[in-house]
This record gives C-alpha cells, sequence and structure tokens, in this order.
C-alpha cells in the first residue's frame, strides 16, 4: 500500500473525539478541559530556504501520549488571562511566559477577531507537562488546544479553514497537532499536513538535556543538502506496520548543526546510545532525543533504566 501524500495538504480539524490531539477531557456550563498533545518529528528533511528567510520542509510528524491540559473558561468581561495549574511544576513554569508572548493568547486574540464587536474573554489554566524549547511542539499544541476550545466556548462560526489559517499565522507547527492526525508528511514550512497511516503503534523513550535549543540558531547553522532525502520511504514503511524497519528510515537533517549549538545534547546523545545500542534520534530541532523501542513493556522497562543510570527525565511515548 502506497501512502498518498502527493495533492492538496488537507488542513482539517479532528471532531475532537480521540482520547488524545487536542481532544476533550471534559465539558460544562462553565469550562472546557482539552488535551494538547506533543509532536515528534521521526523524519525532518531540510529541501531548501526560502525567500522569507523559513526553511523548505519534508518531515513526518507523530502525535503523541504525551499532553499538557488546557482549561477555557469564558469570562463576562473582555480580558484574556493565563495561569498555571496548581500541578504545574517549578522547573516547567521556568521559560513558559504567562504575558502576551505566549500562544495561547495570541491565538486567542487572533480568533476573537472574528465575533466582531463585543470580543469576549477568558481565564485559561495551563497544566504543563511538555518541556519548553525541547522539539515537542509543547507551545503550539497549546494554541492548537486554545483555538479548538476558544470556538466552542465563545459559540464562533469560525471554520476549521479559518483555524488553520489563524495557526500558520502563529507558528509552522500548530497546523500539525490542530489537525488531529496521528501521522503525517509535513511540507511548506511544516504547516501543510498530508495525513499517512500508520498501521502499528510506535513506542519511544525521551530525555532532554536541562538546556532547550533555539530553533533559528539550529536552523542558521544548518547546511542544506544538494540532495535532500525523502519521507516517501518512512511513510511507506509506518503505512506497511514495518516497525522492526524504523531506526533505518528515521532521520533528521537539524542534528549536527543542533549539537554544534548545545554539546551538552550531543554528549546526552552519546550517552543514550551507549546505554541502550539503539540508534539515538533528535525531534525538531532538538533539544529533545529519543529511542524506537519494540514494545510499551520494552519502552517502560527502558525508560526506568535510562532514569537512573543517565540521571535524567525519561519520558515513555506512545503513537
Ligand atoms: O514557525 P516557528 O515559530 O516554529 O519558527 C521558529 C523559527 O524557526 C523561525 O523564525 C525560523 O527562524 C525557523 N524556521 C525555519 N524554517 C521552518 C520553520 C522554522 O527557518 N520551516
Amino acid at each position: 500500500m502506497h501512502a498518498s501524500i502527493s495533492g492538496s495538504p488537507e488542513n482539517s480539524v479532528s471532531d475532537g473525539t480521540s482520547p488524545v490531539c487536542c481532544g476533550l477531557v471534559a465539558r460544562n456550563k462553565h469550562a472546557i478541559v482539552v488535551q494538547s498533545p506533543a509532536k515528534l518529528n521521526i523524519f525532518l528533511e531540510v529541501c531548501g530556504k526560502r525567500p522569507d528567510g523559513y526553511h523548505e520542509l519534508d518531515t513526518v510528524m507523530v502525535r503523541t501520549t504525551f499532553c499538557d491540559r488546557l482549561t477555557v473558561m469564558p469570562r463576562d468581561d473582555q480580558q484574556l488571562r493565563l495561569r498555571f495549574s496548581d500541578a504545574t511544576t517549578e522547573s516547567l513554569r521556568h521559560g513558559v511566559p504567562l504575558d502576551h508572548n505566549n500562544l495561547i493568547l495570541k491565538a486567542a486574540e487572533k480568533l476573537r477577531e472574528f465575533r466582531g464587536s463585543g470580543a469576549p474573554g477568558a481565564d485559561f489554566i495551563l497544566h504543563k507537562q511538555i518541556p519548553p524549547e525541547s522539539g515537542l511542539g509543547g507551545g503550539s499544541g497549546n494554541a492548537a488546544a486554545a483555538l479548538l476550545a476558544c470556538r466552542t466556548v465563545w459559540n464562533l462560526s469560525a471554520t476549521d479553514a479559518d483555524l488553520h489559517s489563524i495557526a500558520a499565522s502563529l507558528g509552522s507547527d500548530i497546523n500539525f497537532l490542530l489537525s488531529g492526525c496521528r501521522a503525517a508528511v509535513c511540507r511548506g514550512r511544516g504547516e501543510q499536513i498530508f495525513p499517512i497511516p500508520i498501521r502499528s503503534p510506535l513506542f519511544f523513550v525521551a530525555v532532554r538535556p536541562v538546556r532547550g535549543n533555539s530553533t533559528p540558531d539550529v536552523f542558521r547553522r544548518t547546511r542544506i543538502p544538494e540532495t535532500p532525502v525523502s519521507s516517501a520511504e518512512i511513510a511507506q514503511c509506518l503505512a506497511e506496520g514495518r516497525t522492526s524497519q524504523l531506526d533505518k528510515v528515521m532521520f533528521n537533517r537539524l542534528t549536527q548543526a543542533a549539537c554544534e549549538a548545545n554539546p551538552e545534547m550531543a554528549e546526552l546523545i552519546s550517552r543514550l546510545q551507549h546505554r541502550t545500542r539503539l540508534p539515538v534520534f533528535m525531534s525538531g530541532s532538538g533539544s529533545t532525543v529519543f529511542v524506537h523501542c519494540q514494545s510499551s513493556q520494552e519502552a517502560r522497562k527502558l525508560q526506568t533504566q535510562v532514569q537512573q543510570q543517565l540521571r535524567v527525565t525519561a519520558w515513555h511515548l506512545e503513537v
């Protein structure tokens, strides 16, 4: 079976019935609670530099079960307010702004322009679990969750296409997390979504050094290849459920530049490789790096070992 990734992108929004992916957790008259999942880039090629300064990508993103949680409550006045849930740890609060620089508030601000007069307000409570600057799309997922939740609590007539157009104006990874796809080839800046099937579940163990990476810096340092590698083979591998061969086709062009920018991450890659005897990959522009496991059981065992031996927090991510 060939995974079809030609033609027009399919930027639509899931119906929210999925347990993850901006899925609805709870809703009543006063509040809506949605999941905001992390993504992994299991393939990322840089195909060229664009006149607008961005890079043309061919990347495969997968939606994981590792999630933040966003609660949205409409307000009677026009204010937009964001705070952390009490359960959010100190270390995760660091580096996540709560003012207008946060993508949640930027997304809400843009969406309410659809209402025209009488702009509504909202309180947002973020239970942060996905570390910032980690290449897992935490902030992007939060923006996607805010768009979906606000459309509901404000009872707006904005279409899926409207949400996607706001998402693309705010960042390159938001459209994938808004789309509800489990996996997609993403092109353009990353905002054009071509869903692909995954025949078998995927299991990963991910770790991250203390320092995050600056995405613009990593892109700036990256050498653009003369002959880009294509995502076609990994898409085919996923569609046919050949997960035992995934290690041979996973790839990230940004890895070398990210290692130069963040030597702590480079060292973590070699320690993880040494301990697990598995190839190590990086998500997005880093600094999260991960290994692929053949089962949930293997991933859980490895997660414990990595935590004990490398003395870092390790996550077990499923797709
Ligand atoms: O779109 P996003 O905010 O995620 O991008 C952050 C930065 O990463 C951009 O300002 C740009 O420097 C770089 N980038 C890029 N090409 C892409 C995506 C991001 O150069 N396709």
